[in-house]
Formats: C-alpha cells, sequence, structure tokens
C-alpha cells in the first residue's frame, strides 16, 4: 500500500530527485498475538504482525513515517539495505536515536542501485523477540533483465524460531546474564503452523525466504517439490536445484517452485532447526487451488545435525556474472579476485564472564552502548562517547574480556578481507550493514594465510550476512566505498545485545556530499547531542 504524493522539500537536498517516492505511514502498537497457541503481546506495524511487506523498485526513495505508539522506545532497522551515504538512517543505536514513546520519526531510504530480497525489525532492546519485522523487496526497474521468467505469484516466506515468553522476560534474562533457553518452536510468517500458501497447477512461484528469528539455522524444504536458488541478498545466482535450504539467522534467499505435481492433495512445506539435538520442527502449506484432498504423508525430512552437507550448499551458491543486477550491466563486471587486499582484519567471536555475568566480546572486547549514537557524536565532534581503536584487528591472545563501545577504524575505499574465526561448538551468523560482502572462502578448521589458496576470485557471492560453521573459518572481501558508521553484529541475537558487535568507521578525512549526506533535518537528537541544530 502506497500512496505517490507531492514531496515534502526539506528531503529533496539529500535524495535523487529523478526516482519515484513512495510514502508510507506505519503505526507501531502491541496487540494480543497467538502464534504458538497462547496470547503474546505482539509488536504490530498497521495492525498486522508480521508487518507489512516493503515494496519496491531499484532507486527509488522510501519514505516511511513510523509512529511509535509503544510506551518505551523503537527503532526500525534495514537488513541488508545499504544506505549508502546514509548511515544516519541505519536505524541501529550506534547511528539513529531512538524514537521516543509517542512520537514519530520519517525513515527516508534511498533503494540505491539495489535489487533483491531483504527484511527490516526492531533493532532495540529484545523488541525483535515480540514482531515487528517484515518483507523488502526491491524489483528490477522496467528494461533491465532478470535472468528468469517472471513468476506467477511473488511470495514473502519469513521463518524464525520463537518463544512463548514476553520479549521483556526475555530481556530481563538477559540483564541478568542469564542465557535463554531453548525457544518454544518456529514461525512462518507469524504462525507456529497452518500457514497457508496457494498455487496454480503448472506455474509458477518466487519465494523469498528470510531468517527473521532470534539465533537457530534453519533449513526449508517442500513436499514432493524441488526449488531452484535465483537471488541471495541481491544476487542473482547460477541459478541450482535443491531439495532443501539452509537459512541461518538473518540470511534470506529466493527460490522458484513450480506447481507441477498432481493436484490430488496439497503438499507440506517443513521448516526444522539445524544443528540442534533437539529438533524443533514447522509445517506450513502448499495449497493447489484445485486440489482434492488436504496434506497427507508425513511432512519431508531434512538434514539435522550435519555440517557437512550445510558446507557444500554454501560454498555451491555461485555468482551468475553474466546476469543483470541492478544496472543492465552484468554482475561479473567487477572482479574483485583481482584487487589486492590492504589490510586483513581477523574476528573471533568469545563467550566470557565479566562482573559475574554472561557477556559475549568480538578480539576480547564485549560492545556497550554509549549514552549517545556514535554517528552523532562524530558528527558533532562530542568527544568522550567513543575511541576510534577500541578493538584490535586481530583475537588476542588471552581469554579475557573487557566492556567497551567497541569502534573499529577503516579508511574509505580501502579494500579489505575479513575472516571470522569461529573456535566454538555453535553456527555463528555474521551481518554487516551498509555492505554487502563477496563471501572467498569457508572451511572447518583454524584459519591460516595458505587458507587463501582455495579461496572463490572469481564468482563468489556478494551478500550482506554469512554464517561461520562450529570450528570453523570464513573469509570475506569488501570494497569499503560506504562512509558512515557500520553496525557488524552477530545475528544471535542474545549474542548480540550481551556484546558480539561493534561499528565498523568507514572514513575520509575529506568531508563532501558525494561522499556521505548531511544529516537529515528531522534527525532526531538524543544523549550528548540533545539541543545540536540539524
Ligand atoms: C495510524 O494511527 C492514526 C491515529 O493514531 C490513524 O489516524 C491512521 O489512520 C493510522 N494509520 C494507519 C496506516 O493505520
Ligand atoms: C512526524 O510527522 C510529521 C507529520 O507528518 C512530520 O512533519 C515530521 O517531520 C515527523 N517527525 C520526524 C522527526 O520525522
Ligand atoms: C545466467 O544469466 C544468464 C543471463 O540472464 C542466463 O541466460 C543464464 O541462464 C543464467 N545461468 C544460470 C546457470 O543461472
Ligand atoms: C597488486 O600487487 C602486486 C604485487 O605487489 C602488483 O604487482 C600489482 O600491480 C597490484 N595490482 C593492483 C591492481 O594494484
Amino acid at each position: 500500500m502506497w500512496q505517490i504524493i507531492v514531496p515534502i522539500l526539506w528531503f529533496l537536498p539529500i535524495l535523487s530527485a529523478d526516482n519515484p517516492y513512495r510514502f508510507f505511514t506505519w503505526n507501531v502498537t502491541y496487540g494480543d498475538i497467538y502464534p504458538l497457541g497462547v496470547r503474546q503481546q505482539g509488536i504490530l506495524i498497521n495492525g498486522q504482525f508480521p508487518g507489512p511487506d516493503l515494496y519496491s523498485v531499484t532507486n527509488d526513495n522510501i519514505i516511511i513515517n513510523v509512529y511509535n505508539h509503544l510506551p518505551e522506545p523503537f527503532l526500525l532497522s534495514w537488513n541488508g539495505v545499504q544506505q549508502r551515504k546514509n548511515s544516519f538512517e541505519d536505524g541501529v543505536y550506534g547511528t539513529t536515536c531512538p524514537i521516543p514513546p509517542g512520537k514519530n520519526f520519517t525513515y527516508i531510504l534511498q533503494m540505491k542501485d539495489q535489487i533483491g530480497s531483504f527484511y527490516y525489525f526492531p533493532s532495540l532492546s529484545f523488541h525483535k523477540a515480540a514482531g515487528g519485522f517484515g518483507g523488502i523487496r526491491i524489483l528490477s526497474r522496467p528494461g533491465i533483465p532478470v535472468p528468469f521468467p517472471e513468476p506467477d505469484g511473488d511470495f514473502t516466506v519469513l521463518i524464525g524460531d520463537w518463544y512463548k515468553t514476553d520479549h521483556r522476560i526475555l530481556k530481563a534474562v538477559l540483564d541478568k546474564g542469564k542465557m535463554l533457553k531453548f525457544p518454544d518452536g518456529i514461525l512462518i510468517n507469524g504462525r507456529g503452523n497452518g500457514a497457508s500458501f496457494t498455487v496454480e497447477q503448472g506455474k509458477s512461484y518466487r519465494l523469498r525466504i528470510s531468517n527473521v528469528g532470534l539465533h537457530n539455522s534453519l533449513n526449508f524444504r517442500i513436499q514432493g517439490h524441488l526449488m531452484k536458488l535465483v537471488e541471495v541478498e541481491g544476487k542473482h545466482t547460477v541459478q541450482t536445484t535443491i531439495s532443501s535450504l539452509d537459512v541461518h539467522a538473518g540470511q534470506s534467499y529466493s527460490v522458484l517452485v513450480t506447481a507441477n505435481q498432481p493436484p490430488t492433495q496439497d503438499y507440506y512445506i517443513a521448516v526444522s532447526t539445524r544443528f540442534t539435538t533437539k529438533v524443533l520442527t514447522t509445517t506450513a502449506i502448499l495449497h493447489y487451488s484445485n486440489s482434492r484432498k488436504p496434506v497427507s504423508g508425513p511432512p519431508p525430512s531434512g538434514p539435522t545435525t550435519d555440517i557437512q552437507s550445510s558446507l557444500n550448499q554454501a560454498r555451491s551458491i555461485r555468482t551468475n556474472l553474466t546476469a543483470s543486477g541492478p544496472r543492465p550491466n552484468p554482475q561479473g563486471s567487477y572482479h574483485y579476485g583481482q584487487i589486492n587486499v590492504s589490510r586483513t582484519i581477523r574476528v573471533a567471536n568469545l563467550p566470557g564472564i565479566v562482573n559475574g555475568k554472561q557477556r559475549y566480546a568480538v578480539n576480547g572486547v564485549s560492545f556497550v552502548p554509549a549514552d549517545t549514537p556514535l554517528k552523532l557524536a562524530d558528527y558533532y565532534n562530542i568527544g568522550g562517547v567513543f575511541r576510534v581503536g577500541s578493538i584490535p584487528d586481530y583475537p588476542p591472545s588471552g581469554r579475557g574480556i573487557r566492556l567497551d563501545t567497541s569502534v573499529m577504524e577503516a579508511d574509505y575505499r580501502a579494500f579489505v578481507e575479513i575472516v571470522f574465526e569461529n573456535r566454538e561448538s555453535i553456527v555463528q551468523s555474521w551481518h554487516l550493514d551498509g555492505y554487502s560482502f563477496f563471501v572467498v572462502g569457508m572451511d572447518r578448521g583454524s584459519w591460516t594465510p595458505n587458507s587463501r589458496k582455495q579461496y572463490n576470485l572469481v564468482d563468489a557471492i556478494s551478500r550482506s550476512t554469512t554464517q561461520v560453521y562450529p570450528k570453523s573459518w570464513t573469509a570475506i572481501y569488501i570494497a569499503l566505498d560506504n562512509v558512515g558508521m557500520w553496525n557488524l553484529r552477530t545475528e544471535f541475537w542474545a549474542r548480540q545485545y550481551l556484546g558480539q558487535q561493534f561499528y565498523l568507521r568507514v572514513y575520509t578525512p575529506v568531508q563532501s556530499v558525494r561522499d556521505e549526506y548531511p544529516i537529515p533535518k528531522n534527525a532526531l537528537l538524543c544523549g550528548r547531542a540533545r539541543g545540536r541544530s540539524t
């Protein structure tokens, strides 16, 4: 639902006026939801759980006026939307002041040079455990070829683990320094069971699957049907046929499914936890409009604890170099494999106890938020909020953990290698705001410089969220071409809350609106930035 009206003038100087504007008003409220059969207070957007899909086309200007009717501060963030030159709009506490209760804030986003499937979510407190999330789709501009026939239907499929416990209680558990128990179930589009997708026999459909859950990697499959993987977080892939798909926390994928089975019955869609000893499974229904019977037979089974098959699938995901992306030129026209890496950053996750409480660290530092968004402190030159260099480039040798508002400095236009090293026995999922990066390698064991020999320097997928398998590593390449303050975080939400994140400050000493937009005129100002002028 969008209206096109005459643009309001104050955001004209920063956005590209030649591209269409789409205006949205979103009311955020608490409301009763029953996803697992018991009543819970969910976070609704315009009365909906999950929230409405955000539809857009490459380069659109998206103006969303968010009214916070919750009795506490609130922010939305936009997973995978790059906010080019515009980290002020990123909607995490390091970049954007919370919307106070009873107030509104108008986000100004541009879907600059992007296509694909993403999602939005509430970033503060432990709100994500109450809903407030929804799908984002950025369609290709007319005339730019998409490397598969237009599907007959296009579904958003939001999957994620879920607790029956109120998000405020979950937060209180974490605040006490305790860990959360295993979740109670899995939701598909906000339902513990009974979500249904109606298809017509012979037609083909795009499913945009995002894992909006708090922690668990999930496996997705459909009884009697194969899927064709076509897009990963904004890149068209080499199309491969798969019978099941692993979707790690925070990740998004598009698959095509053809309704090519006999309409003698409906078919199960099954989603189950990966790498857990107790396996949670939820089903939804692929309903043929002319089916004669409900679903029957057991739901399809999928992989559970096996890691190798997941690693093999991840490595098989490649960019289709000849397909177009957001522009008509081929996605493979940027030869990332021929650029010299100017810096290697090694990032290791580590749990630990600080002052008797459970914390999680990156390179020995467990992130604590400051009283002022870091981006605003930077913009107004407010000292004492954070220190550049408060987190090292390499994991320290000891296992000690300290608390800090960790910010790592990086040079604008540097070409950087980041190696995620997971020495723990659970899977990790890492996300970087503001960017998509090339996933050049992943393997079991410890990373060494020798591991570079196995990097894919030709057609690696470029995305914004990558998994790191237990006792394994994942290496990425990033061209730091987006100035700003960008959150690098685990998508395991309790760990994110307890410090497994930091900010990457992509910096240039020469300030120019060519490289970064000025602070938005309507920016909320809080903490030590209160009272400044925009
Ligand atoms: C949002 O709430 C206001 C009243 O607070 C109402 O007038 C408006 O219609 C609501 N908008 C939507 C899209 O629900
Ligand atoms: C709140 O909404 C009003 C009415 O649309 C708008 O003029 C104002 O800019 C919004 N406030 C912020 C901080 O965006
Ligand atoms: C890659 O994209 C091209 C161009 O659209 C398309 O013709 C081709 O089928 C795609 N190849 C694969 C393997 O997906
Ligand atoms: C990369 O480094 C090599 C060796 O130092 C050098 O010969 C080459 O010209 C560099 N390439 C680029 C694109 O800078």
